[in-house]
């Protein structure tokens, strides 16, 4: 860490803090080597997601889709949550009340021990029955057939995620914009904070009278809205955030 990052004024902030909401995109598991979508290493520099990520790609070539998901599965499998992660899984036993809702399907904030979390685009390790709309887990990398097909009804299963063009279930919508509304602090880590509703989300909290922190190596269209903006990783600025709140809550 080359600058000494200012959180005085923040840790002032979080001190007095039961409340706290934080909301993940992909740059938290930027550095446990999984690429992100829009960054210059990003997915969509390589592959175009109208071809791999919607439901009319999917029911044009569903062999396609499951061999680029599957290649996806393959690369998270071997991967760690980082310290980014690990931070969140504390702050979830030490807040009072703690709510992460994530637009990632990598499954690491499970992995890292998260247990309460809102997966609002699902989870790359779920499948969905066509036909029949049930939910399963496979962790099979790579997957024994492709396309799966469901056991019960021999259906093709798709990934339990949300494409563009689809819209969240109304159920997770409403639960999103009630957590962010209810808190005191949002943390907004590691998402270039341009897709919707996800981006909303900091707004809603916002206007809730919640403090907006955001992390991210870049600037983004949520920083000027933003109460705290660090520069920088999400593995190396929130271990130093924790440091500092175990300093004073021993103090
Ligand atoms: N720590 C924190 N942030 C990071 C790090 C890091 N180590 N590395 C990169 N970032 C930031 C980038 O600067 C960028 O702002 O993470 C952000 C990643 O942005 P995107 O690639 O757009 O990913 P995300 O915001 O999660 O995308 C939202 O779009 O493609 C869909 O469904 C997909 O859930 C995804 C959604």
């Amino acid at each position: 860490m080359a600058v000494k990052l200012e959180t005085g004024p923040l840790i002032e902030v979080l001190r007095n803090t039961s409340r706290v909401a934080v909301s993940t995109g992909s740059g938290i598991s930027a550095e446990s080597g999984i690429p992100t979508f829009r960054g210059k290493e990003g997915l969509w520099k390589k592959f175009r997601p109208e071809e791999l990520a919607t439901p009319t790609a999917f029911s044009k070539n569903p062999k396609l889709v499951w061999e680029w998901y599957d290649w996806r599965r393959g690369i998270i499998a071997q991967k760690k949550p980082n310290p980014g992660h690990k931070v969140l899984t504390e702050w979830e036993k030490n807040f009072p009340q703690f709510s992460l809702i994530t637009q990632n399907i990598d499954g690491l904030h499970q992995k890292a021990g998260s247990k309460n979390i809102l997966e609002l685009h699902g989870n790359i390790w779920k499948l969905r029955c066509i036909n029949e709309d049930i939910i399963t887990e496979n962790y099979d990398a790579p997957l024994k057939e492709i396309p799966p097909l469901c056991q019960d009804c021999g259906a093709l299963l798709r990934p339990h995620v949300v494409w563009f063009g689809e819209s969240l279930s109304s159920t997770i919508l409403q639960k999103a914009f009630l957590l962010s509304s209810q808190c005191e602090v949002m943390f907004v880590i590691g998402t270039s904070a341009v897709v919707q509703p996800a981006a909303s989300l900091p707004l809603a909290a916002a206007q809730a009278g919640a403090k907006i922190v955001e992390i991210n190596p870049d600037p983004t269209p949520l920083t000027s809205y933003s109460d705290f903006s660090f520069r920088g990783k999400a593995g190396e600025i929130l271990p130093l955030i924790d440091g500092e709140l175990k300093i004073i809550s021993r103090s």
